[in-house]
């Protein structure tokens, strides 16, 4: 039986001030499910976390394989976390990609650990960390995937052909636990400097962009597509791709090709 670093981790967590409450699942539906349920009333910012979901979400409506060994928790955040103009808060899941890029870049090795626009984070060629941002009146949700240390002889073929971990990447697996502490912290001081309208995580997660430079396909809705060169993100954090027809700047999408 594996020992459980889970009381250690919450004692570390909440007394470091930020986060506010702590519930840790052996098993949930989905935390982001269970984070909307309990809704306002919730001393912010609260965390959820669980050791396997039995309805993990994706974006897009997709499934999330939950698995032990995938770290899986939900962060909510009120308005006061946020910047004051609303305008940027679409952001949030960039901030939030590059903190758990950040995070990651601890574990492996860190040029190699980059953010597919716009909620993914990939290792080489695999993805190993996604982000769903869901937003509710008043609190907003980032919930986080991230895969640490997985049977992958146990996973669905779409998931263990196109997906990668910690530890299948580096050979060692971290405890969950300690992964959690290291991206609560990164977590805390992005959005700190997010919310008072520092905008120097821009560059880093252009450095980090996976997709600049490669021609890209993009479903903008179910008739739209566009293909064309990637060239990072602009200020607003949409997509700029240039095609035949000029320049696009991309606020949602979903990137289904590229070379
Ligand atoms: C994606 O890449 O499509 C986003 C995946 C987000 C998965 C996490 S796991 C914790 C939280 N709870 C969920 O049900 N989904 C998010």
């Amino acid at each position: 039986m594996q020992p459980n670093h889970q009381p250690a981790a919450v004692e570390a967590i909440l007394s470091n001030g930020w986060i506010q409450q702590v519930r840790w699942f052996a098993e949930i539906d989905s935390t982001n499910a269970e984070a909307r349920r309990s809704g306002l009333g919730t001393p912010l910012p609260a965390l959820y976390v669980a050791d396997r979901q039995t309805a993990g979400r994706g974006r897009l409506q997709r499934s999330w394989w939950s698995p032990e060994g995938c770290l899986m928790l939900t962060l909510a955040i009120g308005e006061e976390s946020l910047p004051r103009d609303a305008a940027q808060w679409g952001e949030l899941a960039l901030v939030s990609g590059l903190a758990v890029a950040n995070t990651l870049s601890r574990f492996v090795a860190n040029g190699d650990v980059q953010l597919k626009w716009p909620n993914d984070v990939y290792l080489g060629q695999r993805k190993i960390a996604g982000i769903l941002i869901e937003a509710t009146p008043k609190i907003w949700l980032v919930g986080i995937g991230l895969n640490v240390a997985m049977r992958w002889d146990l996973a669905p073929e779409e998931v263990s052909s196109r997906a990668t971990c910690i530890q299948r990447a580096s050979g060692s697996a971290p405890e969950r636990s300690v992964v959690l502490v290291e991206l609560l912290e990164e977590l805390q001081l992005a959005l700190a400097a997010w919310r008072t309208g520092d905008g120097t995580w821009r560059q880093a997660w252009r450095d980090r962009c996976f997709l600049t430079g490669r021609i890209a396909r993009i479903r903008l809705t179910e008739r739209e597509l566009v293909t064309g060169k990637c060239e990072g993100i602009d200020d607003q954090g949409r997509l700029i791709v240039r095609d035949e027809q000029g320049v696009h700047f991309l606020t949602a999408g979903e990137v289904i090709e590229w070379q």
